[in-house]
């Protein structure tokens, strides 16, 4: 089974992984937890630049770039992992895709939902937790961090970012999940508790 996080920078997604794999690993499953880009040497490599903010990438190579660091990942480890049986916990998927190369820098959504069914042989997650918190959190949040290339965006692309994750979850009602991220952080791992039976 493959569930996955998604929301904007400091949302919480890796806070709410981390113990849901706690959880997890507690109740006796077999847990692989990876984030997206990366998980593999190619994907690691292809993260480097992506997140370089000396490097200028156009929109649509910043697609292919995250499209195949995904490709490897889908092929080398998340396929494999749930052939396996595995509960495999992934730190962005596909959706962040639409939300940032679709709706933040504007590419053809079309093309985004062809190039995220490639380079994820299809694979949809079960379950899609959207941890929803205003921009201005997200920056509050990230305000001690060294900011790397997608953070240096602005706030408008952010906002952008942002409603394209609303309408995500508007449109995928069944699997996508929205949580308040602006509860406390054991509130936010009891409701994601709620919708898993483990
Ligand atoms: P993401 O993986 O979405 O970028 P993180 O899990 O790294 O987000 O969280 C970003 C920052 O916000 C961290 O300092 C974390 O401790 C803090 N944080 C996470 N969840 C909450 C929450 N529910 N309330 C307040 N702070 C939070
Ligand atoms: P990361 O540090 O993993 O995210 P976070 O700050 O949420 O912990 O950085 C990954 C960045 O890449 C993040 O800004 C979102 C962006 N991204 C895309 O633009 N498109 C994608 O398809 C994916 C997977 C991530």
């Amino acid at each position: 089974m493959l569930i996955s996080f998604e929301g904007i920078d400091g949302a919480g997604k890796s806070t709410q992984i981390d113990l849901l794999e706690v959880y997890a690993k507690n109740m006796g499953k077999d847990v692989l937890k990876i984030r997206e880009p990366g998980g593999t040497d190619l994907a690691e490599k292809i993260r480097t630049i992506l997140l370089d903010k000396s490097i200028d990438i156009s929109p649509q190579s910043e697609l292919f770039l995250f499209e195949s660091a995904r490709g490897d990942l889908v092929d080398k480890i998340i396929k494999p992992a749930l052939e396996k049986g595995k509960l495999v916990l992934c730190d962005r998927f596909t959706d962040s895709t639409m939300a940032y190369q679709g709706f933040g820098r504007g590419l053809c959504k079309n093309t985004i939902e062809k190039t995220n069914s490639m380079a994820s042989s299809n694979i949809l997650p079960t379950i899609t937790f959207y941890l929803r918190i205003d921009t201005g959190k997200s920056v509050k949040r990230n305000s001690k961090k060294n900011l790397d290339r997608m953070e240096m965006a602005g706030n408008e692309f952010f906002e952008r970012v942002s409603l394209g994750f609303d309408k995500i979850a508007e449109q995928n009602k069944e699997r996508v999940k929205v949580i308040d991220g602006e509860k406390s952080i054991s509130q936010i791992h009891k409701e994601i508790l709620q919708y898993l039976n483990f």
